[in-house]
C-alpha cells in the first residue's frame, strides 16, 4: 500500500479509536511543564530517564487544564512507538542536538544514533551525539520544547510536524511551554542540568593535533605561542602518546617523563594539558601480550566488560587492535574506571579527552558494537538490557565516570573533560566538539549553526575543530575560520595525522597576525565569557545564541545563521564565504559597530554591541590568569531610553570556594543625564573584596565612534557625550 495512504488510514483508525493505545496520561512536573504517557500502562513501565537530573522525576500534580499542546501517540508502520505534535504555520524548529546543515530544522529528519561520522556532510543523518529534543518558536515568538524521553534509536521527523519514532518500548514525552525560546532553553537546563563551572583556563584557547609527538614537539609548540605572543592556555596529547595505543599507558620513548613534561608546561610556560583516553581497552593478542597491562587485567578480573548476546566478553577493533569495553551501566564499573584516573592525574594531567565513545568500532559495517550485546545495568537504570537501549548513553555514562575520577583525583580543582559522544543531559559531565569535520568551506560555514543548535539543546560548551580535521585546507580558509571560530564557547584548533601543520603561525605571517588579533579579542573579552559561563552554570543561559534570540518575533531572523550572538550583548558577523557576498539579516533595534583588534583586517569578523548592554573586558593576556583584571574596561552602548546594564562575575578561576561565597558578582548600570552618561556600580554579591583597580569606560555610539572616560572601580564615572 502507498505509505501516505497507509498513514492516512492509520490516522483515521487512531481518531476513531482513541483508546487504541489506552488513555493518554498527563501530569505536571513543573510550572507549565507536562509529562505525557501513552497510557497508564506505559507510565507504569516507563524506564528511568537518563536525560533528567532526577531519573524518576515525580509529578507535581495534574496537568493544567489550559495546556493544550498534547502529543498524539501512535505505533508507526515499522512498529515503532511514535508521537506527533502538530505545529501552527510560522513555527520554526531548532535543536535536535548535533546536526549538520542550517540552523532551522523544519523539513529535516535526524536519526539519533551516536555514530563515528568521519567527514560528515549535510546528508549525514546521525552524528556523534543524541538529543531527543526539539525547540519550537511560534510566529509570535512564544515557544515550547519537546523531549522524547527514550535512549533508543529515534527518528525525529520535522517534515511537517514534530514527530518522533523510537525503537524500544513506549516512552514519556515532556512538553515545556514558555513565553520565549530563552526561557524554554533555561527550563531545559533546569530539567537536565547545567554545565559545571569550568576552570578558567578551559575557556582560553586550546591547541591540538593528532598528534604532537615526541614530548619535545609538545614543548616546542607550547613555547611557540609564548615566543610569538599568541595567547593560549592548553596543549593536547592525542593517541600517539600512548604505549601501543593502550589507555593509561605512556610510550616510553616518545613520552618518557609525562610528569616532567606537564610540570614544564605548567610551571615554565603556564600551559595546561589535556590527554586522551578512549573506552576501548587493548586486549590480549599475540602481538600485544597483555601481561602487566593492569587496566586489561583488572577489567577482566573484575568482570567489567560489555558482553555479547551469548554472554562472552565482547571484542571489537579500535586503535590498539582488539579491545574490550567497560560496561559503564554499572556503578561498580564506573567506580573502577574513575579510580584509574588517580595515578594518571598524579602525573600532572590537568584535563581529559574521551574520544571514540559512541562507541566506535573499526571492523564492522555498523561501526559500533552489535545491538544485541548485553549491559548489566544497575536497578536505578531500569536493570540490564541490550546495547540498543544503552548505545546512545554509552558515551554519557563514560564521561560521568571520567568526571568523577578526575574530580576525586584532585578534589580542589574543577575537572575539564571533553567528549565526542554524549546524550541529552551530558552537559553535566563534559564539554564537546563536533568530531571529524573537514577543512572545507561547507564545514567552516556550518560550524556556526552546529554550535547554535547544540546551544539550543542545552549543551553550551561546544565548538568545532578550527581549521578542519580532515584535509589541509589552505591559508585563506584557515584564516577566516580561526578569525571567528575562536569566539565560540569552546575554542580549539585541531587537525588529523598526515595534514600540514595548523598552528596559528603555520600559514605564514599574514595568517599569524589575524590569528593573534582574533585571540587577543577573545582574551580581552574573557571577563565577559567567564560571566557567561557562570550564567550558563547557574541559570542554563546559552553562551552562543542565535540571532533570533535578539527578537524572537522577527521572521527575518528565524533562518539567520550567518551571524551569532555571544551572550545577549555581543553580535559576531563572520566573513563566512570567500567573496563575502551574503548579507545577513540584522536584528532590529540598536546594534552599534564595536571596534576590536583587527577592525581593518578584511578576514576578521565585524562586531556589534546591543544598545542597553555593558560588556566587561580586560587587558590582553597570554593565558587566562596572567594578569589581574586591571584596568577593567566596560564597553557600553545605550538603549533608546539612554540606559544600559551588565554584570561581571569573578572568582579565583578554579576550585569550589566560589560555592561558599568567595566570588564577586558586580552589576554596572549606565544612565544618560543630559549630555552626560553616568556609569556606576549598582549591585554586588559575593564575599570577595572589590579589587582596588582602574575602571575604563568605552561608550560606543550608533555610528561606532566612541567616547572614553577613566576612574576607579566602585566610583561613578561620567562620560561627556559629544555634541
Ligand atoms: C578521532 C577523533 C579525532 C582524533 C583521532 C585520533 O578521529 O575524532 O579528534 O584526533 O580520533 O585520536
Amino acid at each position: 500500500m502507498h505509505t501516505r495512504l497507509r498513514g492516512l488510514l492509520l490516522a483515521l483508525f487512531l481518531t476513531l479509536t482513541p483508546t487504541a493505545l489506552g488513555q493518554v496520561v498527563s501530569e505536571s512536573i513543573g510550572e507549565n511543564i507536562v509529562r505525557f504517557h501513552a497510557s497508564a500502562e506505559a507510565k507504569k513501565n516507563a524506564l528511568p530517564s537518563f536525560a533528567l537530573l532526577d531519573p524518576k522525576m515525580p509529578a507535581t500534580g495534574a496537568a493544567p487544564a489550559s495546556f493544550d499542546n498534547e502529543p498524539e501517540f501512535f505505533v508507526d508502520d515499522d512498529g515503532r512507538n511514535s508521537f506527533t505534535i502538530e505545529i501552527e504555520p510560522g513555527t520554526s524548529l531548532y535543536g535536535t542536538g548535533e546536526v549538520p546543515g542550517p540552523l532551522l530544522r523544519n523539513g529535516r529528519r535526524t536519526i539519533l544514533w551516536n555514530s563515528d561520522s568521519y567527514g560528515y556532510k549535510e546528508s549525514t543523518q546521525s552524528l556523534y551525539k543524541s538529543h531527543p529534543w526539539v525547540l519550537a518558536v511560534r510566529a509570535d515568538g512564544s515557544s515550547f520544547g519537546v523531549i522524547g524521553d527514550s535512549t533508543y534509536r529515534i527518528e525525529i521527523d520535522l517534515t511537517d510536524s514534530i514527530t518522533f519514532h523510537a525503537e524500544g518500548p513506549e516512552f514519556p514525552v515532556i512538553v515545556i511551554e514558555r513565553d520565549s525560546p530563552q526561557e524554554v532553553v533555561q527550563t531545559l537546563a533546569q530539567l537536565t542540568g547545567t554545565i559545571p563551572m569550568p576552570p578558567k583556563w578551559a575557556i582560553g584557547y586550546h591547541q591540538c593535533r593528532y598528534s604532537y609527538y615526541p614530548d619535545a614537539q609538545v614543548r616546542e609548540i607550547a613555547k611557540g605561542f609564548r615566543d610569538r605572543n599568541i595567547p593560549a592556555d592548553v596543549i593536547w596529547m592525542d593517541i600517539h602518546y600512548m604505549d601501543q595505543y593502550r589507555i593509561f599507558r605512556f610510550d616510553k620513548e616518545l613520552f618518557p617523563d609525562p610528569k616532567g613534561l606537564n610540570e614544564y608546561l605548567l610551571n615554565d610556560l603556564n600551559f595546561h594539558n589535556v590527554w586522551m583516553i578512549d573506552p576501548g581497552v587493548g586486549a590480549e593478542t599475540e602481538r600485544f601480550p597483555p601481561e602487566g597491562y593492569s587496566v586489561y587485567e583488572e577489567l577482566m578480573e573484575g568482570n567489567h566488560a560489555v558482553k555479547t548476546a551469548d554472554g562472552e566478553v565482547y571484542k571489537g577493533e579500535v586503535w590498539p587492535g582488539w579491545c574490550v569495553f567497560p560496561d559503564y551501566t554499572q556503578q561498580r564499573t564506573r567506580d573502577w574506571w574513575a579510580g584509574l584516573y588517580k595515578d594518571f592525574m598524579a602525573k600532572g594531567v590537568t584535563g581529559v579527552w574521551n574520544d571514540m565513545n559512541e562507541p566506535a568500532i573499526f571492523n564492522v559495517v555498523s561501526k559500533t558494537m552489535p545491538e544485541d550485546n548485553l549491559h548489566v545495568g544497575d536497578p536505578d537504570m531500569g536493570g540490564g538490557g541490550d546495547h540498543a537501549r544503552f548505545h546512545n548513553v554509552y558515551g554519557m555514562l563514560m564521561i560521568k565516570a571520567t568526571r568523577k575520577g578526575v574530580q576525586e583525583a584532585n578534589p580542589d580543582k574543577r575537572p575539564f573533560v571533553l567528549s565526542r559522544a554524549t546524550y541529552l543531559g551530558g552537559q553535566r559531565y563534559a564539554a564537546g566538539w563536533s568530531g571529524d569535520n573537514s577543512a572545507d568551506w561547507w564545514d567552516l560555514e556550518g560550524s556556526v549553526p552546529m554550535v547554535l543548535n547544540m546551544s539550543l539543546s542545552g549543551f553550551p560548551f561546544y565548538g568545532p575543530d578550527l581549521g578542519g580535521f580532515i584535509g589541509n585546507g589552505d591559508a585563506q580558509q584557515f584564516e577566516r575560520w580561526f578569525a571567528f571560530g575562536v569566539m565560540f564557547p569552546f575554542a580549539r584548533g585541531h587537525t588529523a595525522v598526515g595534514n600540514v601543520q595548523k598552528e596559528p603561525w603555520a600559514f605564514g605571517p599574514e595568517v599569524e597576525e589575524t590569528a593573534r588579533e582574533a585571540l587577543n579579542n577573545r582574551y580581552r573579552l574573557l571577563p565577559y565569557y567567564y560571566t557567561l559561563f557562570y550564567d550558563a552554570h547557574t541559570a542554563g543561559t546559552p553562551i552562543a545564541q542565535p540571532a533570533f534570540f535578539a527578537d524572537p518575533s522577527d521572521p527575518a531572523l528565524r533562518t539567520e545563521d550567518d551571524i551569532f550572538l555571544i551572550g545577549g550583548g555581543l553580535l559576531v558577523k563572520p566573513k563566512l564565504t570567500l567573496h563575502g557576498d551574503r548579507v545577513p539579516a540584522m536584528p532590529r533595534g540598536i546594534w552599534n559597530p564595536l571596534t576590536l583588534e583587527g577592525a581593518d583586517n578584511p578576514d576578521m569578523p565585524e562586531f556589534f554591541i546591543k544598545g542597553g548592554a555593558i560588556i566587561p573586558s580586560g587587558p590582553v593576556m597570554q593565558y587566562t590568569t596572567e594578569k589581574p583584571l586591571d584596568p577593567l574596561t566596560l564597553i557600553v552602548a545605550l538603549d533608546k531610553h539612554g540606559m544600559a546594564k551588565g554584570t561581571l562575575y569573578e572568582d579565583s578561576g578554579d576550585g569550589y570556594e566560589f560555592e561558599r561565597g568567595d566570588y564577586l558578582l558586580s552589576t554596572y548600570t549606565a544612565m544618560r543625564k543630559g549630555d552626560t552618561v553616568e556609569v556606576s556600580l549598582t549591585g554586588a554579591k559575593g564575599e570577595q573584596a572589590r579589587p582596588d583597580r582602574s575602571l575604563h569606560v568605552r561608550l560606543i555610539m550608533e555610528n561606532g565612534e566612541e567616547v572614553t572616560a577613566h576612574g576607579r572601580d566602585g566610583e561613578t564615572i561620567k562620560v561627556k557625550l559629544p555634541n
